[in-house]
């Protein structure tokens, strides 16, 4: 709201010193995203130093931090095989997973972390069978890619520890697949074809990094931060409950009030562009606040109020442009299945302690609440 009242372009320095051009206006973020100088700069590995390098090559071509025409080619190649219907043939197993977890829940002792036990487990293991890691890998997946995602917090060397173990295992899954195809995402991928191009081996490897950074603490908020929204809005919740075929448009709006990121990765120009009646120079970081954005005034009818039934919920949650959120179908999918089953099961559930607010990560880039304490 403060970053909001300051106009919809402004001027600040991060804390790392760096000046950045800060987009907080619905408006202006959808035509920035969409005007051809605003690219993606170099991505910034978090230990960037020339040990590393040969890491990030192998971890980073992937269509996130590309610009066209790779991009365009990346994303032609990837899309061929995260077909909207292998998302929804998916929908049957997310169903199982989340009931599993739920059946755990009931025995565990509480107050209970629902971070821990439910939001978290549930995208990860989804994503994990949707490439098509075998179940006796699956923990130590789950292990290295948070040390991966959250490469901030851990030391340098755990960092190349995890990130060299993920390769290897990458490396021999997609041998495996080579060999003996299934019909999971990577052969998928790896069977992909534009004519004669095809993915590469490092690029078959880093976009199994991207899907699992950017499709799982992502969901893992959606859900967290959507079941808190609820449960501090009891009324919505009701109206919910007693009127589910409004489950859609309720995610919708939990995604604008209280969306998974603060902001998206940064991009840059590379031309000058007027826009809100100021020139942004060419060669200018531009951050994109999804938050205030999503919550313009200019936008959407009182922003700060959670209500399921509005008709202007549209949202920028998932960015918009050329770098749309690939998994977004995907996302919404388990966010209805986790809210519906969770309020299904639990009924009662409430917040363990309502008068403090959850703790969040510190982070410039995700909006996610750590634990969330729950009594069943
Ligand atoms: C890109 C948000 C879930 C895969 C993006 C972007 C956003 C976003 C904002 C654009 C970033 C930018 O412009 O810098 C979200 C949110 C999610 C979610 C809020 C959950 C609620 C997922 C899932 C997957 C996924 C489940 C896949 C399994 C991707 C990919 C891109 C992307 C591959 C890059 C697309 C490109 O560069 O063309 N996501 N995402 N995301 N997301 Fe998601």
């Amino acid at each position: 709201e403060d970053l909001a009242a300051n106009g919809p372009v402004q001027r600040l320095t991060l804390f790392t010193g760096v000046p950045v051009c800060l987009i907080t206006g619905y408006a202006e973020t959808r035509e920035l995203l969409a005007h051809p100088d605003v690219v993606r700069s170099p991505l910034e590995g978090p230990h960037r130093d020339t040990v590393l390098d040969d890491l990030i090559a192998r971890t980073e071509q992937h269509m996130l931090g590309a610009n066209p025409p790779d991009h365009t080619r990346l994303r032609k190649l990837v899309t061929a095989a995260f077909t909207r219907r292998r998302i929804d043939a998916m929908e049957p197993r997310i169903r199982e997973i989340a009931t599993d977890l739920l059946d755990q829940l009931s025995a565990t002792t509480q107050p209970v972390d629902l971070v821990d036990a439910y939001s978290y487990p549930l995208p990860i293991t989804v994503i994990c069978e949707l490439i098509g890691i075998p179940a006796i890998r699956r923990d130590d997946f789950r292990r290295w890619s948070s040390v991966i995602v959250n490469a901030a917090a851990h030391p340098a060397d755990e960092y190349v520890e995890a990130t060299t173990l993920m390769l290897d295992c990458v490396h021999d899954l997609i041998v495996d697949k080579q060999q003996s195809p299934s019909d999971d995402l990577l052969s998928g991928l790896i069977q992909a074809r534009d004519g004669g191009d095809r993915l590469s081996e490092d690029e078959l490897t880093s976009m199994v990094f991207l899907l699992l950074a950017a499709g799982h603490e992502t969901t893992v908020s959606l859900i967290t931060n959507g079941v808190h929204a609820l449960l501090r809005h009891p009324e919505q919740l009701e109206l919910l409950k007693a009127e589910p075929e409004r489950l859609p448009a309720a995610v919708e709006e939990l995604l604008r009030y209280d969306g998974p990121l603060q902001a998206a990765i940064p991009y840059v120009t590379q031309a000058p562009i007027d826009i809100a009646g100021q020139r942004i120079a060419a060669g200018e970081v531009i951050v994109f606040a999804l938050l205030p954005a999503n919550r313009d005034i200019r936008k959407v009818e009182r922003p700060d109020e959670l209500d399921i039934t509005r008709d202007d919920a549209t949202h920028l949650a998932f960015g918009h442009g050329i770098h749309h959120c690939l998994g977004a179908p995907l996302a919404r999918l388990e966010g209805r299945i986790a809210l519906e089953l969770l309020f299904d099961r639990f009924p009662n559930l409430h917040l363990a302690d309502p008068t403090q607010d959850p703790p969040r990560t510190p982070s410039l880039l995700m909006n996610a609440i750590r634990e969330l304490p729950v009594h069943l």
